[in-house]
């Protein structure tokens, strides 16, 4: 397994002191920066685009930026997204229409490219694209909004997620994106999962290297 990754989502951030608290909780140890993008059509909820990419990028920022588009269609945004300095790019199976290309143009703009699973999303999803992705990322809420409860089947699929990557023999990242918090991420790890989305759980906290500390503990512990 890679080592452990800790992707802070900026959605439960302050975005009037976006920069400030992106250069907090990197200095507190987080390894991504998780950029929610929703267009209030795929999700009931409008959030930030490849401006504020751009922005974070010109404010300083190095950490991997880990987009996650949670918008319909796809494909358009990508190139802006590539150029704007995203590093990663994921998007939902359900919101584009051809699945392998989506990945391809991804991948062709320079970006790692992952596909993300839905709470009733079957992983099998994952049949014939698996060799193309560098990331899976298994949501454990349904996607739109921070602050919402884990759904704890998401355990399962982390299982079955994590043995089809071994199985590949690559060096698939495993994502968990959803009420992740200090207290379950242990149980998230033992899943399968290496790369940890947690919004509420860190920017809800007056400390942000204390609980990215402890989720760092429970991780290996
Ligand atoms: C939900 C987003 C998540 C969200 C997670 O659609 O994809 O990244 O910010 O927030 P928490 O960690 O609060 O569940
Ligand atoms: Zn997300």
């Amino acid at each position: 397994m890679q080592p452990a990754v800790i992707a802070p989502s900026i959605l439960s951030a302050d975005f009037a002191r976006l920069g400030e608290e992106v250069d907090a909780v990197l200095a507190a140890g987080a390894d991504w920066v998780h950029f929610d993008v929703m267009d209030n059509h795929y999700v009931p909820n409008l959030t930030i685009g490849p401006l504020v990419c751009e922005a974070l990028r010109k404010h300083g920022v190095t950490a991997p930026i880990d987009v996650h588009l949670m918008i319909e269609p796809v494909d358009r945004i990508v190139p802006d997204f590539a150029r704007a300095g995203a590093s990663l790019i994921s998007f939902h199976p359900e919101a584009s229409r051809h699945v392998h290309r989506t990945i391809q143009l991804i991948k062709g703009e320079g970006c790692r490219a992952g596909l993300v699973l839905n709470p009733a999303t079957p992983v099998d999803v994952l049949d014939y694209v698996l060799e193309d992705l560098d990331l899976v990322l298994v949501m454990s809420v349904n996607p739109g909004f921070g602050g919402q409860a884990f759904i704890p089947s998401a355990l399962d699929k982390l299982r079955t997620v994590r043995e089809r990557i071994d199985a590949s023999g690559r060096a698939v990242r495993l994502e968990i994106d959803g009420g992740v918090k200090p207290d379950n991420i242990g149980a998230i790890a033992a899943a399968g999962a290496d790369t940890f989305v947690a919004g509420s759980a860190i920017f809800g906290h007056s400390d942000y290297a204390d609980v990215i500390a402890r989720m760092r503990r429970a991780i290996v512990a």
